[in-house]
């Protein structure tokens, strides 16, 4: 097959949800669907890292919370779908950002009781940031929920999305008894005493047929052709242009755990969504089907095998072809590497791979050359962007709790930043450490891992820390900045790249400093345009 039909074969995209909305049962009825699994509850309720191919870390085992992301590919009518599966819980939520910029659409799984909670409004928003295409899947039609109509309002108001369903539920809960398709018209008929795994799909393109009431019944179709009739009035038809600029956001309705739905929704999105997009590094913009690869690291796992102190670095193909034994340039480390057993992903197992085309994601054992966001090319200086650092939410400072060890805490500690478990700051003042994270449960992985991992202990002391903001150092000749310098000496701390961080112990300080010093640029991220 040509490269040019690879690269059109491949759909590489993100689940993102609030925990319990049924990302997992989606993710899991789609590898059915793959034939990747052979049956339901093979990858089950998150306890899909549970499964020994996906359990990278002993942490998660104990937990029962997915901590990791990890990549499931099948194939499914001809085309390669590459899932990168995103932690649900809040804490990870960096992790989840940072598997964004490797995914090429999404989709946002919503439970249809609860609508759109905190985790789906934060995931969102970095969509919308970046004009991913966005599908969303309203899930647990089976449940008594909100009404459709004032679920897609939610939707377009708390999400800022602009909606157009797709599909439309007939009846909900108890009443549940299917879902009318707009994009294949046709109706998927839920049948059946314990509602399970029952489905027969009725073409249907003109709703005034009389057989739709003995369907559903005479009610049921009074509603439904009310409801369709709404919707058209409503909403715009679809719009594929749109949907891939990130301007338009097509609706499912269905329901995971009883695969219904589904099907519907994985035809669409195999359709519909973009393949391999091009991608903005700094010096340029590069186009999937470019003959040179080029690819970057968004995610790096470490540990895979407790026994060996290896990593596994996951790096998204954006151009070209990754092939084995072929030397590649590291472009920060300005090194030729060359990888001898590069892993590709299909369902939950991983497997050397000779060659990997854009889409795809290739894990690659590494001893510790590799950070998040570092670039591989065949010689040219590329740098992809779109990795930024946000601020954390927790700081803490850390110290080591066993004085022999100091060597392997801080090899412990650059590892584990390397990865993006956390940030760390260096203070200006005295050199001491500081910790960021995102959710308190980081300090607690972060103290296990050290110790299981590193043979180190450390322990933690409080650093009321409001926000970081990033300092831009293009100011420092100007006088206001070296008073700046001076005064705020206390609070000033340097990240792991030596970006100059502003940790601001309070809101109102945070505003005092930017009417003190209006000409210090103060950023929340560590990126500037
Ligand atoms: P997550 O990955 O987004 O966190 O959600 P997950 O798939 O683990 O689903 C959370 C809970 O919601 C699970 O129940 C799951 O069975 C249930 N669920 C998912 N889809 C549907 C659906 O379409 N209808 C209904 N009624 N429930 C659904 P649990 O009780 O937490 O776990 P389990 O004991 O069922 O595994």
């Amino acid at each position: 097959m040509d490269f040019k039909t690879e690269i059109a074969k491949r759909r590489t995209f993100g689940i993102i949800s609030h925990p319990d909305a049924g990302k997992t049962t989606l993710t899991e009825k789609l590898l059915l669907f793959g034939g990747a699994i052979q049956e339901a509850g093979a990858v089950k309720n998150n306890k899909i890292k549970k499964t020994a191919t996906s359990d990278f870390m002993e942490i998660e085992r104990q937990r029962g919370i997915s901590v990791a992301t990890s990549v499931l590919a099948f194939i499914y009518k001809d085309k390669k779908i590459n899932i990168l599966d995103t932690p649900g819980h809040k804490d990870f939520a960096e992790d989840t950002f940072r598997t964004l910029t490797a995914v090429d659409s999404v989709i946002v799984v919503i439970d249809v009781a609860k609508g759109v909670e905190e985790q789906t409004k934060k995931l969102v928003e970095v969509c919308r940031m970046r004009n991913i295409p966005v599908i969303v899947f309203i899930n647990k039609l089976d449940r008594e929920g909100k009404d459709a109509f004032d679920l897609l309002d939610e939707v377009e108001q708390k999400l800022e999305l602009k909606v157009t369903p797709l599909s439309f539920p007939i009846g909900m809960g108890y009443d549940f008894k299917g879902i009318y398709n707009r994009y294949e018209k046709n109706i998927n008929l839920f049948r059946g005493d314990s509602k399970k795994n029952i489905e027969e799909t009725v073409a249907f393109d003109n709703l005034e047929n009389k057989e739709l009431e003995n369907l559903i019944g005479v009610k049921a179709a009074e509603t439904l052709r009310e409801d369709l009739e709404l919707v058209n009035g409503v909403y715009p038809p679809f719009n594929k242009e749109d949907y891939l600029n990130g301007k338009q956001q097509p609706v499912f309705f269905g329901s995971a755990l009883n695969n219904f739905g589904v099907r519907e929704l994985l035809d669409c999105f195999i359709d519909i969504a973009p393949p391999p997009l091009a991608k903005k590094a700094e010096e340029r913009i590069v186009m999937a089907n470019e003959k040179e690869m080029t690819g970057f690291v968004f995610k790096i796992h470490a540990n895979m095998d407790p026994k060996h102190r290896d990593r596994l670095a996951f790096v998204k193909v954006v151009s070209g072809t990754f092939e084995r034994n072929k030397p590649y340039l590291h472009v920060r480390l300005d090194k030729k590497l060359k990888f001898s057993s590069p892993n590709a992903f299909f369902a939950e197992k991983k497997e050397i791979v000779d060659i990997s085309y854009p889409g795809d994601i290739v894990g690659l054992h590494d001893t510790g050359n590799f950070k998040i966001g570092d670039t591989l090319t065949e010689g040219e200086k590329l740098n992809y962007k779109g990795i930024p650092s946000f601020s954390p939410e927790h700081f803490r400072y850390i110290n080591n709790a066993d004085p022999m060890k100091a060597k392997q805490l801080y090899k412990g500690i650059d590892q584990l930043m390397d990865e993006g478990v956390a940030q760390l700051f260096t203070l200006e003042m005295n050199g001491r450490k500081v910790i960021g994270t995102v959710g308190a449960l980081q300090f607690e992985v972060i103290q296990y891992r050290l110790e299981h991992e590193y043979g180190a202990k450390c322990t933690y002391d409080n650093f009321p820390v409001h926000k970081a903001c990033w300092v831009d150092p293009e100011d420092k000749k100007n006088i206001e900045f070296k008073e700046f310098l001076r005064v705020k000496q206390k609070f000033l701390a340097k990240d792991k790249n030596g970006q100059l961080v502003f940790l601001a112990d309070s809101q109102f300080s945070l505003q005092m400093t930017q009417q003190k010093y209006p000409s210090v640029k103060l950023r929340f991220t560590s990126e500037f345009d």
